[in-house]
């Protein structure tokens, strides 16, 4: 199974491609289209995402609600299409001075189209096939935001003052989001290569998302400082992962995301055409990413866990693959559960 999107941030669409999904998952529009919901209208967006409305088309690989076997292709329409004016003074933080380098382009403009973080919509709508497979399968992948700003735990109201205060000072924040995945069957990835190593598959993925700055697994950075007696007493903390495989516990995986870098004061950056000093102002930027890059991530992750998952179980069809993996949980839980 494999995935690509493409367009631009004021293209006319982003389109998105998902290959060797299998036949007969049966999955609504109205379940992808509040799986894009929860990306918008996670707390800390700009009120740009009001125009945003995330309609989507579906174009191939379904008959009605059910998978056929065929590429799925879909189109997000963008709501904003005016392409912002070309712009020779790179954004800090972003994609723009290296990207304008690599291209050989003065204009920062069209390094942001498509380095900008509204790709993100198709990867989730995309990653929501993958978490409906798991669905079905009885593997339940959540995500929840356990940090922001250096604060945590957080609830929903100390979020929300947390931001505000953000906000009113011109502010924006970072934050650590946490995955975690019940139910899959063990034996997923493997070791025999370091590319199959799942640990490696899944920090790849959620690296993969705008503005993560550090990844980890179960104890993570924290193993580090445990000594060896004290971690074999706390099996948790290898999160689920032993030898780059599924080891039949709960996968906890965790991001870092960095603060937003567009800030609406301003930021100084260098004029690429006049070499004078200027400010970089973003006045619509999201105060936060880490609740929308918890959502991606988690929809990540399950495409990363979807492809493993299909490489163990191979099957065309839900019908042979939910069969295969009944078969796996009874014979492996013959063992895992007298452990
Ligand atoms: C869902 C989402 C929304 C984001 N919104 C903004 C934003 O409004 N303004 C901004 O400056 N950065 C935003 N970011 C972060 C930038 O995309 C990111 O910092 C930038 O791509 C550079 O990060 P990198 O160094 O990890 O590539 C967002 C990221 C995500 C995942």
């Amino acid at each position: 199974m494999r995935y690509l999107t493409a367009g631009e941030s004021h293209g006319k669409y982003l389109s998105g491609i998902l290959e060797g999904f299998p036949a007969g998952v049966k999955i609504t529009r109205d379940y992808i289209a509040a799986q894009l919901r929860r990306r918008r209208q996670a707390p800390g967006r700009s009120a740009r995402q009001a125009g945003e409305t995330d309609a989507f088309e579906i174009i191939s690989g379904l008959s009605g609600d059910i998978t056929t076997g065929a590429p799925i292709s879909l189109l997000l329409p963008n709501a904003g299409r005016a392409l912002p004016p070309a712009s020779s003074l790179p954004r800090p933080g972003h994609a723009d001075l290296p990207g304008m380098l690599k291209y050989g382009l003065l204009n920062a403009s069209l390094i942001r189209e498509r380095a900008s973080a509204r790709e993100t919509a198709m990867r989730t709508a995309l990653g929501s096939f993958a978490l409906r497979l798991h669905e079905l399968l009885g593997i339940n992948i959540n995500s929840r935001v356990v940090s922001l700003g250096g604060l945590g735990p957080i609830t929903a109201q100390t979020a929300a003052a947390e931001l505000l205060r953000a906000r009113r000072a011109g502010d924006t924040l970072g934050g650590v989001f946490e995955i975690t995945a019940e139910n899959l069957p063990a034996g997923l990835g493997g070791f025999a290569q370091w590319d199959r190593r799942l640990g490696a598959r899944l920090g790849a993925a959620l690296m993969g998302i705008n503005g993560v700055k550090g990844f980890e697994v179960g104890g993570g950075f924290g193993l580090a400082g445990a000594s060896g007696i004290e971690a074999s007493k706390k099996p948790l903390l290898s999160g689920g992962l032993d030898g780059g495989m599924t080891n039949g516990r709960a996968l906890t995986l965790r991001c870092a995301v960095k603060p937003v870098p567009g800030l609406p004061g301003g930021t100084l950056s260098t004029d690429l055409k006049t070499f004078r000093k200027k400010m970089s102002v973003s006045p619509t930027s999201d105060t936060t990413a880490v609740f929308a890059a918890a959502v991606v991530g988690e929809h990540a992750a399950a495409l990363e866990l979807a492809a493993a998952l299909l490489e163990k179980f191979g099957g065309d069809s839900f019908a042979e693959i939910e069969q295969r993996v009944r078969d796996w949980r009874k014979r492996t839980g013959k063992i895992l559960n007298r452990l």
